[in-house]
């Protein structure tokens, strides 16, 4: 289904840069934590995009030479540069989609959850920003822990009136990424065309890659399912450990999140064959929020695939059942300090 992936737009584009010329473009797209390890490499990848007409870089430092620099590619989207707080309205003001990698990433020995301290009272902050000055906007979480940011931003939301559960992602798209380039490796098939749903949460046991509904469909032993399941589960522990204490990734996920915002723009440019496994507020479980795939479109979120759910091995089922009991903490925590703060 996912025949539009990132990759191939990538690659498309690359062949010929008057590719660039044919498209229209016109959605403005703001990145709050731009001056940071993923928000760099995010500002280059959205910079290429046919689809963006402005880009708005904020950070509470740094983002001036970040923006300078960029500038001076000649793509079409105009950048501009935001600093501080008093700057952040002015940022945010028309804009049609926010990512926000803003915030700490972790440490070796650290989990997610050992980032909310910080992160859950940055997230709070910009996402009263933004409710104020563009709630019709698609806002993108990229902050951990994901599994409470979410939450966190949909009761800001709610607190400031302007809650649409369809247009709130936590941006899940790097497990996906991982899930696909291991598979390919791993069973020798053509990477461009694989495509895992991994569905759950973003932390550790949250993420449930479903091996058995790989496309191109492929058959795995109990071994490889078990170690290919845990390799994607600690992808990012892997990156964390190999950077040795100088943050988390940055790169993969600058490439995650421009896949993500690029189908995000196409679905709201009227594209109808839109899928993404993302975060999102979800009845496919008991639980309130849920990452699976979701068909996207001009208003949002439209529908979310239930069917990924049915007929799971026994393996996916039980994978399931766990998962579902640290991510219902993880959602009640976000909750809770949304309200306490309130
Ligand atoms: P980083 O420290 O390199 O960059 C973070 C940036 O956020 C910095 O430039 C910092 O100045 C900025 N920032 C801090 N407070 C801010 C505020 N109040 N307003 C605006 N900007 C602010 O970190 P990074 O490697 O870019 O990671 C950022 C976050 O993304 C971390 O929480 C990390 O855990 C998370 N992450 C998520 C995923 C995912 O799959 N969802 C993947 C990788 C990293
Ligand atoms: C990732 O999956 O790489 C991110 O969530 C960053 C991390 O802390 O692992």
């Amino acid at each position: 289904v996912l025949r539009h992936s990132f990759a191939r737009k990538a690659h498309n584009l690359s062949q010929t840069s008057s590719n660039v010329l044919q498209v229209k473009a016109s959605f403005k797209v703001a990145i709050l934590g731009a001056a940071g390890g993923i928000g760099q490499p995010l500002a280059l990848l959205v910079k290429m995009s046919p689809l963006v007409s402005d880009l708005h870089l904020y950070d509470i430092a740094n983002v001036k030479g970040v923006a300078a620099d960029l500038s001076h590619c000649n793509t079409p989207s105009q950048v501009r540069d935001f600093t501080g707080s008093e700057e952040l309205a002015n940022c945010l003001k028309g804009v049609d989609v926010v990512v926000i990698p803003a915030g700490v990433p972790r440490k070796p020995g650290m989990t997610r959850d050992d980032l909310f301290n910080i992160n859950a009272g940055i997230v709070k902050t910009l996402i009263e920003a933004v409710a104020d000055n563009c709630p019709d906007a698609f806002i993108h979480i990229i902050s951990n822990p994901v599994n409470s940011t979410v939450p966190i931003a949909a009761e800001v939301l709610k607190q400031k009136g302007v809650y649409n559960p369809k247009k709130l992602f936590g941006v899940t798209t790097l497990d996906v990424v991982r899930a696909n380039t291991f598979v390919a490796q791993k069973k020798n098939l053509k990477l461009i065309d694989v495509d895992v749903p991994v569905i759950g949460g973003h932390a550790g046991i949250t993420i449930l890659p479903l091996l058995s509904k790989t496309k191109p469909s492929a058959t795995f032993t109990d071994q490889e399912v078990n170690d290919l399941t845990n390799r994607i589960q600690n992808g990012g522990t892997e990156v964390v450990e190999a950077k040795a204490g100088a943050g988390s990734a940055t790169l993969s996920m600058a490439y995650a999140a421009a896949r993500f915002l690029e189908s995000s723009l196409r679905a709201l440019d009227g594209d109808s064959d839109v899928y993404e496994c993302a975060f999102v507020q979800s009845e496919v479980t008991e639980l309130p929020f849920f990452a699976s795939r979701v068909k996207l479109g001009k208003k949002g979120v439209e529908a979310v695939i239930s069917s990924d759910l049915e007929g799971l091995t026994e393996y996916e089922a039980k994978g399931l059942e766990v998962l579902k009991v640290e991510l219902k903490g993880s959602i009640e925590k976000g909750v809770a300090f949304a309200q306490k703060q309130a």
